[in-house]
């Protein structure tokens, strides 16, 4: 059957010996751009691919060049992938985001030409925690306020408006990955933590649920947001919300820049009814290190700026390149399209001793009938066949007796409506 996955496989202690598949391991060619993390690097050479790396990313034609031979592609941010390199790509089995964003992938083109793309939407979940309650302390003691000060050479010793956070609320909006790791890591500094979330959640330790976001804010001495971008949140926390927090508490928001109208914030800091913030998104960021930036929060107050780094940590970059090689690997040997964000998801597990067919193909009425007419014709033994799909395409996965698994993958690969067929064994 079809090699393991690739954490076995990358696991310097496993002794699991890799079976041959229909497309040996060697023969998989993987292309890594804007120098991807050495954890990723070491996956892929433990899975026996072979491996080309470039420090930067391409040029339109080169990329159109080099792809065409590439069974999978990895990049980060800056690498652009048009529809119309796609075209070019006619081995290309799958595209890995090293990265959160998928922006810079024609997501549509890659789905219609059966191409699923992975991304690593929670490696630095840890990291934006640790800078909350760095935040958290930074702004109950003025921290930024002394650093700068000192910097310009004033020595200002003061502990008038200056807090322990022990014993403090938190309230966190948005109770996901961020908020619910940022709510266990404060009540270790003993802090109350109460939430909001839209969505049901499981409270982690004595973190408690409330109604409303007004509740939220009314009770809280420290508020810190974790909510997705949407219509919902956008400037979810402006002038209102801002009335209704407590008198004398923070906001933190490294969450989207248009969760919080910055013009109101800034007002409300010098008015002296919120005590500071720390904010990391805005709502337009430069795009590169050495444009200008301006705020309304430049200059008030005990307010900690920073350039949306919350996520970006060396271990982070690490995490990236573990969760996104792992699931490339595991799409190649199972096809297993778990976490891919243009494609229906299929994850199974492979069946002893049968092989396996994947065939991509339009979804459009007919196209099951006409798979199930080959395998009766051709009187096959389905041990398992699955088939999800989206409103463009549909994912067929089935795992059958080895005998004919080629007479099927061929027939399979022959019907117009098949985009992507193949055969692992
Ligand atoms: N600063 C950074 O560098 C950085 C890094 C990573 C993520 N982020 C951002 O942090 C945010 C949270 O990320 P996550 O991984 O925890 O996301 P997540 O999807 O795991 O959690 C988001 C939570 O918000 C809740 N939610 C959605 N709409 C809401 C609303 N209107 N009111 C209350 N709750 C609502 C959801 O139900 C969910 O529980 C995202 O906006 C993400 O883009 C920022």
């Amino acid at each position: 059957m079809v090699g393991p996955s690739g954490r076995q496989a990358a696991d310097a202690n496993c002794t699991v010996k890799l079976p041959a598949t229909s497309l040996p391991k060697d023969n998989v060619k993987v292309l890594l751009l804007e120098n991807i993390n050495q954890t990723a690097i070491e996956i892929f050479k433990a899975e026996g691919f072979q491996l080309e790396t470039a420090s930067g990313a391409l040029a339109p034609e080169e990329l159109e060049e080099r792809i065409k031979d590439v069974h999978v592609l990895g990049i980060r941010s800056k690498m652009q992938l048009p529809g119309s390199a796609l075209q070019h790509a006619s081995k290309l089995l799958a595209v890995g985001c090293f990265c959160i964003g998928t922006n810079q992938v024609d997501l549509e083109a890659a789905n219609a030409v059966g191409i699923p793309v992975f991304n690593a939407p929670f490696s630095n979940t840890r990291s934006v925690a640790e800078l909350v309650i760095c935040e958290v302390i930074a702004l109950a003691r003025q921290l930024g306020d002394r650093s700068s000060e000192l910097h310009r050479g004033t020595w200002k010793k003061v502990s008038k408006g200056c807090y322990e956070v022990r014993g403090k609320t938190l309230g966190i909006v948005g109770y996901g990955h961020i908020g619910s790791q940022v709510g266990v890591l404060a009540e270790m500094l003993g802090m109350k933590v109460k939430f909001f979330d839209i969505a049901s959640k499981m409270p982690m330790g004595n973190n408690a649920p409330v109604e409303s976001l007004k509740e939220l804010l009314s009770g809280s001495d420290f508020v810190t947001l974790h909510v997705p971008a949407s219509e919902a949140t956008t400037n979810m926390i402006s002038r209102w919300e801002l009335m209704h927090m407590r008198k004398g508490s923070y906001l933190i928001n490294a969450s989207r820049g248009q969760v919080v109208d910055l013009a109101s914030l800034a007002e409300s800091i010098k008015s002296g009814r919120i005590a500071g913030a720390a904010v990391d998104v805005y709502p337009t960021e430069p795009e590169k290190n050495s444009d200008g930036f301006q705020t309304e929060l430049q200059g008030v107050p005990n307010v900690i700026l920073t350039p949306h780094i919350g996520g970006s940590t060396e271990e982070a970059q690490a995490a990236i390149g573990r969760e996104v090689a792992y699931a490339l690997v595991k799409y190649v040997n199972t096809g297993s399209t778990a976490g891919a964000v243009n494609f229906p998801q299929m994850d199974f597990p492979t069946l002893p001793g049968s092989h396996r067919i994947l065939n991509v193909h339009q979804n459009v009425p007919g196209v099951l009938k006409n798979v199930n007419n080959i395998i009766a014709d051709l009187n096959v033994n389905i041990k398992a066949q699955v088939n999800v799909t989206d409103s463009n395409i549909g994912y067929l996965v089935m795992d059958l007796e080895k005998d004919l698994s080629h007479e099927v993958e061929a027939a399979l690969r022959d019907l117009p409506t098949s985009i992507k067929t193949r055969i692992l064994y």
